[in-house]
């Protein structure tokens, strides 16, 4: 099965020129959607994860199945203002301004080998904030992943920069 049959590019959202690829046709088909999250699941497990965190909120629609699927944790990397109790915020820049996310401090064990999830990797902007949250709560990040790549955005080098190893199901030149 080719999953990009079950994705669909809708052009100029959200500014003129800006071609969206939505997931909720991919969603909306549960044996494409199981196909997804199974092939997922198998890169996945390839970094041997203790826990997965999903970028809110896209991210959470991958993450929750394939946690359950490798019988991992899964904690959420939330935007600001979301989480009850003590948190770390990360403030990252964006094309205009900055944004923050959240986590709760005691999500995350010292060392513990977390993968961050995504639905979408684009500029890299929100994976690499992601990162640097976890690193602040002590978490040992051996990998990143994402159902779509967009490859002619710097994203996966960002992560390599950082030294995160990073995979895709789809990628979109
Ligand atoms: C989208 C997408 C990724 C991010 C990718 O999220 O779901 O999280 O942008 O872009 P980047 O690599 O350039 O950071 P968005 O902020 O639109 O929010 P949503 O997931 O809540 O829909
Ligand atoms: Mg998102």
């Amino acid at each position: 099965m080719d999953i990009k049959d079950h994705i669909r590019g809708i052009p100029d959202f959200p500014k003129p020129g800006i071609l969206f690829y939505d997931i909720s046709t991919l969603l909306a088909r549960p044996d494409a959607w199981q196909v997804a999250m199974g092939r997922m699941s198998r890169e996945v497990r390839k970094f041997q994860p203790d826990l997965l965190a999903g970028v809110e909120s896209r991210g959470f629609l991958a993450a929750a199945p394939l946690a359950l699927k490798l019988g991992c944790g899964f904690v959420m990397l939330r935007k600001k203002g979301k989480l009850p109790g003590k948190t770390i915020k990360h403030e990252y820049s964006l094309e205009y301004g900055t944004d923050t996310i959240e986590i709760q401090e005691d999500a995350v064990q010292p060392g513990q080998r977390v993968v961050v999830i995504d639905d979408l990797l684009a500029t890299g902007g929100t994976m690499t904030a992601g990162v640097d949250l976890l690193r602040k709560v002590g978490a040992n990040v051996v990998g990143a992943a994402a159902i779509i790549e967009l490859t002619f955005l710097p994203g996966r080098k960002r992560l390599a920069e950082m030294d995160v190893p990073f995979t895709a199901l789809v990628s979109y030149d």
